[in-house]
């Protein structure tokens, strides 16, 4: 607040550093929740024979705390910061802007509460019931006016291709969110869809994917394009680039979700559109990848010494790969086999460990110490051996689900000759729990790599001084 009395150009950073917090927090919870619900598919015990404890309820509060609470937060952090820096101007209402970070906290914590009840839509990442719903439409909609306004009063005067990344981002989960969450209520906590059969279906995978694409990619992208130049000290490879793929990306994604629903009642032209979507898919998301690895070129040396590069860099190397292997599974003979196995959860991990996970790891330990008003994190040690249990964390992840999934599509898919099924359900249950043992201790790696996380953000924050956050946003 000082810094609004003392000069109207400084930036709110409190906000930022408020949704920075945030995002370690519910890091740490979403991923120790990960760890846990991976402990009990290697035991089941883990169950505790207790409904709320139980993994069916547990899962979407995974899910649900790992993306909105981590990768909401980091994104919210990161457009505050980057929409203002690149602005050159004050983001728009402080009572908003906190608004935001405390209604969004909100949401959280009514997930917390509701999910483990067993509380919920049904609908995968949509689970939050009909009032709940509503109470995030409020948020976003704020949302969407501190960003945008701050946009409109920009100092600047070209609009950073950043901007459009995070401004897509949050106009399109808008309009997802609100379709796909259209109901009937008939009491507090429960409600109906307003869709049935088929079009329930397609308006949730609609959905579905492109929460994929735009809360876990587009914003994410945004803040690629403003972090990994800040931290090589270059400028963006090719901004003719960055726009011809942002144009592909976002009018492509759209019409991808089918591929979710390939070999169902969805009818046949919708599935193979929805393939012929994600195949060409390719194309925008390696020239994004690209961009951002080009934007490296002549500084790659700087890899042996920064671990806040090297997150960024193997991010990208993440998204890369998820961005080929999705491609090849919306093909449908291919989805024939993958689908339902664990392939997929080796995919979703790829993209979310790999690249939503490492990019925010990289963008907030630039972040952070600049809002605090540090010199740098308080350890870079510690920084570089999070990167380590993070990569090798995930390739245990990655790796294991890989073998998994394709073990377990050519064990339920294998016939014999007189046209009886080769192996039972169990059978292929037994052959993956190895692999479900590798997983959870990737998963624990890549919880050990978090933890350092909190302890060096904790101890950098400690020794914080709020006078040279001034000093360092007036100079912006
Ligand atoms: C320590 C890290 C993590 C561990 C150990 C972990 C573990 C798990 C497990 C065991 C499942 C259920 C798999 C199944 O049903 O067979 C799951 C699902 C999921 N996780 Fe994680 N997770 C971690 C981090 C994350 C992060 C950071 C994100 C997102 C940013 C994420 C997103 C998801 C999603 C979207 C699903 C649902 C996948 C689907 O339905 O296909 N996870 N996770
Ligand atoms: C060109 C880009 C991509 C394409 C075409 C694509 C395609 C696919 C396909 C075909 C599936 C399996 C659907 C099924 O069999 O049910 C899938 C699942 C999934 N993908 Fe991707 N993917 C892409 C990128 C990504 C990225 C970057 C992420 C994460 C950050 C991601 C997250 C997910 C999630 C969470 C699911 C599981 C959905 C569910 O069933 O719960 N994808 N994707």
């Amino acid at each position: 607040m000082h810094a609004a009395t003392s000069a109207p150009q400084a930036y709110n950073y409190k906000v930022v550093r408020q949704f920075a917090v945030a995002t370690v927090v519910w890091g740490v919870l979403g991923m120790a929740l990960g760890v846990f619900i991976a402990s009990q598919l290697v035991w089941p015990e883990l169950n505790f024979d207790t409904p709320w404890l139980s993994f069916g309820r547990l899962r979407p509060l995974h899910t649900s705390l790992v993306i909105f609470g981590f990768a909401g937060s980091a994104q919210f952090a990161a457009s505050y910061y980057a929409v203002q820096r690149t602005c050159q101007v004050r983001l728009f209402s402080d009572g908003l802007a906190s608004f935001t970070f405390w209604g969004w906290q909100a949401v959280i914590v009514i997930l917390l509460v509701t999910l483990p009840q067993g509380l919920t839509t049904t609908k995968e990442y949509a689970e939050i019931e009909f009032t709940g719903a509503v109470w995030m439409a409020i948020v976003w909609v704020a949302y969407a006016v501190v960003f945008f306004t701050t946009l409109v009063r920009r100092t600047t005067p070209h609009l950073y291709v950043g901007n459009w990344f995070f401004g897509a981002f949050i106009l399109v989960i808008a309009m997802l969110h609100i379709v796909n969450h259209a109901a009937i209520p008939v009491s507090a906590f429960k409600s109906y869809s307003l869709y049935a059969g088929a079009t329930d279906a397609m308006v949730q995978w609609w959905y579905g994917h492109n929460a994929v694409g735009f809360f876990l990619t587009t914003g994410f992208l945004g803040m690629m394009y403003y972090f990994v130049p800040k931290q090589t000290g270059r400028p963006v490879y090719s901004y003719r680039l960055s726009i011809v793929h942002f144009w592909a990306l976002i009018s492509l994604y759209i019409w991808a979700g089918p591929h979710h629903l390939h070999y169902t009642a969805l009818p046949d032209w919708a599935q193979s559109l929805g393939m012929a979507m994600s195949i060409i898919l390719l194309a925008p998301s390696w020239g994004g990848m690209i961009n951002g690895m080009m934007t490296l070129s002549g500084s790659w040396h700087k890899l042996r010494t920064d671990p806040i590069l090297r997150f960024l860099v193997v991010s990208l190397a993440f998204y890369g790969m998820s961005t080929f292997e999705g491609p090849m599974m919306a093909i449908k003979t291919v989805n024939a086999l993958s689908h339902y196995t664990d392939w997929t959860i080796g995919h979703v991990h790829a993209g979310a460990l790999g690249w939503v996970a490492m990019i925010t790891f990289g963008s907030l330990y630039h972040l952070i110490p600049r809002v605090y008003g540090r010199d740098g994190m308080h350890s870079t040690a510690l920084i570089n051996l999070h990167f380590w249990l993070a990569t090798i964390g995930t390739v245990l992840y990655i790796a294991s689900m890989w073998v998994n999934g394709i073990t377990q599509g050519l064990m339920w898919r294998a016939v014999n000759e007189d046209g009886t099924l080769t192996y039972s359900f169990v059978e292929a249950l037994q052959a993956s729990h190895p692999g479900f043992i590798v997983r959870m201790a990737g998963g624990l790696f890549f919880l050990s790599g978090m933890l350092l996380m909190a302890y060096n953000v904790w101890r950098t924050v400690r020794g914080a001084s709020p006078e040279r956050v001034d000093a360092f946003a007036h100079s912006a």
